[in-house]
C-alpha cells in the first residue's frame, strides 16, 4: 500500500513562485512544498540580471506598462500588465524584508539608493539586481527562511506524477471550473525511496517553472521539463499561447561550458553584438539595435549566423573598463575566465538558447485554473502578463506578484477544519522494472532535437507538421512504456515533455501569423487582430474519484 500524507496545502515547485507563496501562507496554513531536486535547483536559482519595478524618480508604472505591452506585441492582457507593473515596488519591499541585498548606489547626497541596470525592450533604468547573481540571492534568501518555518515541510526530491481530482457536481462556478472537478492532491514520486506515494491536500498549487528542455539548447536547468502544464493539461485544464517560446539572444557557445548565459545586462551596460569579423550588425535590423526586445535580437543573431554559415556570433563588453566590468558582472567574468576568456579584453563567443515559456496554464488574477482548488503560479502560468514576447525582468516580478495573489485568495477560502481524505491508491501491481533504458535515452535526444531543427527560431508550416507527426510516434511509445514499466525520473519527464513538445506544436500551428517570438516562414505578416492561442483539454470529466493519471495498471 502506498503511503498517503496529509496537508493543507501542496505547492508543487520551490523556485521564487513556490516559496514566495508559501512564506506567504504559513501563518495561516499547513504547507507541504515539494521539489524535483534540491530545494535550490530550479530557473530561479540561475536568473541574472534582475527584476524590473519602478524605483527611479524618473520612471512611471505607465512606462512600464507600455514597455511591457510594446515588447509583448499586441498580445499582452492590458489589465494583468497594469496589475503587474503596480504591484511590484511593495512585491520587491517584501523581498526586501526577507533579506534579499540588492546592489546600491551613492546616491549623491551623502546616502545610498538601489542601483538598477538596464536591459532590452526596457525604456528607463529598472532593474533591480545583485551583481549578476539576482536569482541566487532570491532563491538562497528565501529558501533559508522557508526551513526555519514550522509550518512549512519541504520535500525534496520528490516528482509529482500526477494530479488526483474528483467530480464536482457542487461547483456551479461555469467560468472557473469547466470541468467540475475538484483536485485534491497527487500522486508523488519519492526518489529516495524510489516509491509512489499519495498526498491530500485541501489546495493544490502548482509551480513547476517552463518547459524550454523540450528544446536541445537551452539556458534553463535540466529541471524544467514542463511538469506542471503537463499534469494540469492532463487533468483537464485550458493552456495558452504555448507557441511563444522565448530564445535569449546571448548564451555562452564554447564546448566545455554546458549551459551558461551572459545577462542582457552587458547589453543594457553597452556591450555591442558582433560579427565573426569584428563589425556590428544589430542597428540593420533595428533602431533600438542591441536593446531591441529579444525576439528581435535572437532572430537577427539566427539570420546571421545561417547568412553567414557562422557557429556562433561575438558579445563585446570590452571597452568598458575591467573595473567596471568585475564588478558588475563577477560571475560571468569568472566563468568565462575559467573558459580562457577575459572579457575585460576579448569578444565573447555567443548563440542563442530556449530560455522562457510565455505560455501555460490559463489562470485568473488570484491564480485560480479551471479546476476547483488547483492553482498555478510562475513561470509555468498564462497570466497575460508577457503576450508574444516577454519583457526581460518581467519574469521574476510576475512570480511574486502572483504568489501574494494567490495567497491572499487561498488564505480567505481555506477551510480551517480541513478533514483529510483517504486517496486512490496507485496499482503497480503489473508493472515491472525498466529493461531498455535506451529506449527513454534515445526518445528523450530525438524529441529535444527535432524541437530544436522544426520548431525553433524561424519556423515554417511544413516543418510544424513534421514534429507532430513525430511528437505523435514518440506519445506512443512513451505511454507504452510507462504502462509496463515501474516510474523513473527521465521516464516522468520525458512522458511531460513530449506532451508540452505537443501543445507548443498545435499552438503554432493555430497561429497564421508571425507576432512576438513566433515566426513562421508561410505567414510573415501579422494579422491587424490579436488574439491568444487557447487549447482546450478533451478529458471527460464525468467520472467520479477518477485520478487524471494512467494509472499504471
Ligand atoms: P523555477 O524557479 O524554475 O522552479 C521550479 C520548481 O519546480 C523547482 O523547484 C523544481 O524542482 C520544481 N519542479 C518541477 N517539476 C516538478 C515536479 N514534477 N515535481 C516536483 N517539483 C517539480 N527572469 C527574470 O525576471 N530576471 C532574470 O534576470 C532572469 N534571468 C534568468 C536567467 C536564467 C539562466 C534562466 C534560466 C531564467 C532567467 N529568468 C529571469 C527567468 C526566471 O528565472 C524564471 O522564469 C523564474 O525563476 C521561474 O520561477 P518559478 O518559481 O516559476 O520556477
Ligand atoms: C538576463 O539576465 O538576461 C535574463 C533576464 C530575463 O530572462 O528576464
Amino acid at each position: 500500500m502506498n503511503q498517503q500524507n496529509n496537508c493543507d496545502v501542496l505547492i508543487i515547485g520551490s523556485g521564487a513562485a513556490g516559496l514566495t507563496l508559501a512564506l506567504h501562507l504559513a501563518k495561516s496554513a499547513d504547507v507541504v512544498i515539494l521539489s524535483k531536486g534540491p530545494i535550490n535547483e530550479g530557473s530561479t536559482y540561475y536568473a541574472q540580471g534582475g527584476i524590473a519595478a519602478v524605483f527611479d524618480e524618473n520612471d512611471s508604472i505607465q512606462a512600464h506598462v507600455s514597455d511591457t505591452v510594446i515588447a509583448g506585441a499586441g498580445l499582452c492582457d492590458e489589465s494583468a500588465v497594469q496589475y503587474t507593473a503596480e504591484n511590484a515596488k511593495a512585491c520587491l519591499d517584501w523581498l526586501i524584508n526577507q533579506g534579499v541585498d540588492f546592489d546600491k548606489e551613492d546616491d549623491n547626497q551623502g546616502g545610498e539608493k538601489y542601483h538598477l541596470t538596464r536591459e532590452g525592450g526596457h525604456s528607463h533604468r529598472r532593474i533591480l539586481h545583485a551583481a549578476d547573481a539576482t536569482g541566487k540571492v532570491i532563491q538562497t534568501t528565501l529558501a533559508q527562511r522557508v526551513k526555519q518555518h514550522s509550518r512549512i515541510r519541504v520535500f525534496e526530491r520528490y516528482n509529482a506524477i500526477d494530479l488526483i481530482c474528483e467530480s464536482d457536481s457542487r461547483n456551479n462556478d461555469e467560468k472557473r471550473s469547466i470541468n467540475k472537478k475538484q483536485c485534491i492532491g497527487a500522486y508523488i514520486w519519492n526518489r529516495n525511496s524510489e516509491k509512489v506515494e499519495s498526498i491530500y491536500a485541501q489546495k493544490t498549487i502548482l509551480a513547476t517553472g517552463g518547459a524550454s528542455k523540450v528544446y536541445q539548447y537551452t539556458s534553463n536547468p535540466d529541471v524544467a521539463s514542463g511538469d506542471g502544464i503537463a499534469m494540469a493539461w492532463r487533468a483537464g485544464c485550458r493552456v495558452a499561447n504555448m507557441e511563444f517560446n522565448q530564445f535569449h539572444p546571448t548564451c555562452l557557445f564554447h564546448p566545455n561550458a554546458g549551459t551558461f548565459l551572459l545577462t542582457e545586462a552587458l547589453r543594457g551596460e553597452g556591450a555591442k553584438l558582433r560579427r565573426p569579423d569584428g563589425s556590428r550588425f544589430m542597428p540593420a535590423f533595428d533602431k533600438r539595435a542591441e536593446l531591441a526586445p529579444r525576439d528581435i535580437v535572437a532572430r537577427a543573431i539566427d539570420f546571421e549566423m545561417k547568412r553567414l554559415g557562422a557557429d556562433c556570433m561575438y558579445l563585446d563588453i570590452s571597452h568598458k573598463s575591467s573595473d567596471f566590468i568585475k564588478q558588475h558582472f563577477p560571475t560571468i567574468y569568472q566563468r568565462t575566465k575559467d573558459l580562457g576568456i577575459d572579457i575585460t579584453k576579448q569578444p565573447i563567443p555567443i548563440v542563442p538558447a530556449a530560455h522562457y515559456t510565455c505560455g501555460g496554464v490559463m489562470i485568473d488574477e488570484h491564480g485560480r485554473t479551471d479546476i476547483h482548488q488547483l492553482y498555478t503560479i510562475g513561470e509555468m502560468s498564462y497570466t497575460g502578463l508577457h503576450g508574444a514576447n516577454r519583457l526581460a525582468s518581467n519574469s521574476l516580478l510576475e512570480c511574486l506578484v502572483y504568489a501574494r495573489a494567490a495567497a491572499l485568495e487561498i488564505s480567505e477560502s481555506l477551510e480551517q477544519n480541513n478533514c483529510f481524505r483517504q486517496l486512490p491508491l496507485w496499482d503497480e501491481s503489473r508493472v515491472t522494472d525498466s529493461d531498455e533504458e535506451v529506449v527513454i535515452q534515445h526518445n528523450w535526444h530525438e524529441l529535444r532535437l527535432f524541437m530544436w531543427d522544426y520548431v525553433g527560431i524561424v519556423r515554417t508550416t511544413k516543418r510544424l507538421e513534421r514534429a507532430l507527426h513525430r511528437v505523435e510516434l514518440l506519445q506512443q511509445e512513451i505511454q507504452d512504456y510507462y504502462r509496463n514499466f515501474k516510474v523513473s525520473n527521465n521516464l516522468l519527464e520525458l512522458r511531460n515533455l513530449v506532451q508540452v513538445a505537443e501543445l507548443i506544436i498545435r499552438c503554432a500551428l493555430e497561429r497564421k501569423e508571425s507576432r512576438g517570438l513566433h515566426y513562421t516562414l508561410d505567414y510573415p505578416n501579422t494579422l491587424a487582430e490579436a488574439k491568444p492561442t487557447i487549447l482546450v483539454a478533451k478529458n471527460d470529466s464525468s467520472k467520479s474519484l477518477v485520478p487524471n493519471t494512467e494509472l499504471n495498471t
